[in-house]
């Protein structure tokens, strides 16, 4: 099939940036992202592209570029359904909050809402590609409600998973390790591999069954939060022992069978899909009974949960076990550096932990917004609103936030605070002046010789 319109339905982190570099390379292709959230959709056609809704390295040049030309952001879901040949379904798939699976399985109630939708308004054949990160199967229960509409239209549906990793987006779209394609028809499969092939060589194109792609997307990222889960676990070793967690990295990563990336010790991975995903693989496991496959799979979040709630516990105790009425400046809030993404970030279940015990959180953040910390916070139910209102403060200024504090925890890697002048902010601190770097990005010895109380991950 001749691919000249592509329909994305969800305008996020995943089918804003994809669909743009889609775009991008693909000039003769007219792309349209349409979703549900009319305000969403207003500020991806944000004039000032400043304004986008997410923020990404490099995506407002690539949307500048090519809005109005052949890339679109609209409401209109069911006319551009009808336009298009292809449609991406990118819609989020949270973990479910309530029923059967709750807490586990991922809540498939949006991609059903989407897969209804095409079914309803479709008129000709149409390639239905599953994008957002899916259990595995769900291209099975897709087609089921699409070949059930009992109108005479043909629909191919490919399971096509993305890669990218949020703030570094844009590069891992323009090159891709691999472009992974699961499908029963090859025409379909050809047609959807075309549009890659623009600028992704052929041989990082991989063709699959619907089934191997699926899971291999949940693989993925459960391997990867995996050695994160696996270095963090022995950071807590190495401060029990005089190893260097960093060392010990740096050593393991130059065997060319580990490598040496994803082994950074942190206060534990955020973000929508390492937990997401394992919690799936988990619950698909169990679905089959098998019950060692998911304990073993299960343990990466314990030891994640384990990681966050050690960093809160151990900066509570080096206070002299009270951070009552105590100020707290949090230095990032987004759940890695180069995004204003929060989903799932550590520094959400630390604030939490630290405001039970009275503490007092002021926050910065350089993409997060003082309206999202609450959000987060209120999101998790713990105390009142207003409660959170009180105790959590947002500053714009990393001078701001850390004056009169007791201590700084560091909870994103930005490297802007790095440049920072620690002499400064040690100076207009409550002495002891305490630091507790979640993410490893200061130098130990010259904080200490500023005066500080430092204290890192695995060290
Ligand atoms: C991940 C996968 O990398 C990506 O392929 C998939 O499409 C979506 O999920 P993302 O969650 O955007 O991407 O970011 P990633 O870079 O994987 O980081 C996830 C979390 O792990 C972050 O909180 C990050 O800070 C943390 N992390 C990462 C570490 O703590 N240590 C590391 O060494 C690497
Ligand atoms: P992701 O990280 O997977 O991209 P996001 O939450 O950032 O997830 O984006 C998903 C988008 O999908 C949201 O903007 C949401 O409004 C949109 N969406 C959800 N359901 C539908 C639907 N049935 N039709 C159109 N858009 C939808």
């Amino acid at each position: 099939m001749k691919i000249t319109n592509i329909c994305c339905i969800g305008a996020g982190y995943v089918g804003g940036p994809t669909m743009a570099v889609i775009a991008k390379k693909n000039p003769n292709i007219k792309v349209t992202i349409v979703d549900i959230n009319a305000e969403r959709i207003a500020a991806w056609n944000d004039e000032d592209v400043s304004n986008l809704p997410i923020y990404e390295p490099g995506l407002a040049e690539i949307v500048e570029e090519t809005r109005g030309k052949n890339l679109f952001f609209t409401t209109e879901i069911d006319k551009t359904i009808k336009e298009s040949e292809m449609i991406f379904i990118s819609v989020n798939t949270p973990t479910k909050t309530y029923g059967k699976g709750k807490g586990m399985a991922a809540d498939l109630k949006y991609v059903e809402l989407c897969a209804r939708n095409i079914a309803e308004v479709a008129t000709t054949d149409k390639i239905v590609v599953e994008k957002s990160t899916l259990p595995v199967r769900t291209a099975q229960a897709i087609k089921s409600i699409l070949h059930n509409t009992g109108k005479d239209v043909k629909f191919s549906i490919l399971s096509n998973p993305e890669f990218l990793a949020e703030g570094t987006a844009v590069q891992d779209l323009l090159n891709p390790d691999r472009v992974l394609i699961g499908g029963e028809s090859e025409e379909a499969i050809e047609s959807l591999a075309n549009v890659y092939a623009s600028w992704v060589p052929q041989d990082r194109i991989l063709r699959t069954n619907v089934w191997s792609s699926e899971l291999s997307k949940l693989t993925a990222n459960a391997f990867l939060a995996q050695r994160i889960s696996s270095i963090n676990a022995i950071s807590e070793l190495c401060e029990h022992t005089e190893a260097d967690v960093n060392e010990v990295a740096k050593a393991i990563g130059m065997d060319s069978r580990i490598g040496p990336k994803f082994l950074n010790a942190s206060i534990g991975f955020g973000g929508s899909c390492f937990q997401k995903d394992i919690l799936n693989l988990v619950y698909i496991a169990r679905s089959y009974n098998l019950q060692a496959v998911a304990d073993y799979w299960e343990q990466v979040i314990i030891l994640n949960d384990h990681q966050k709630r050690r960093f809160s516990d151990n900066l509570i105790s080096t206070l002299y076990n009270t951070v009552s009425g105590k100020k707290i400046a949090m230095l990032g809030w987004a759940f890695k550096k180069d995004t204003n993404d929060t989903r799932e970030s550590a520094a959400i279940y630390v604030a939490d932990h630290l405001l039970s015990e009275q503490a007092n959180i002021a926050v910065y953040d350089p993409k997060v917004n003082g309206e999202k910390v609450q959000a987060d916070l209120n999101y998790l139910n713990t105390r009142s609103e207003a409660e959170n209102k009180e105790l959590v403060k947002s500053y714009n200024d990393p001078y701001e936030v850390t004056k009169d504090a007791h201590a700084v925890a560091i909870m994103t890697e930005w490297d802007e605070f790095k440049t920072y002048d620690w002499q400064k902010i040690y100076d207009q601190m409550k002495k002891p002046a305490f630091i507790f770097d979640g993410r490893n990005i200061l130098d130990p010895i010259e904080m200490k010789n500023i005066g500080f109380e430092y204290s890192s991950i695995g060290k």
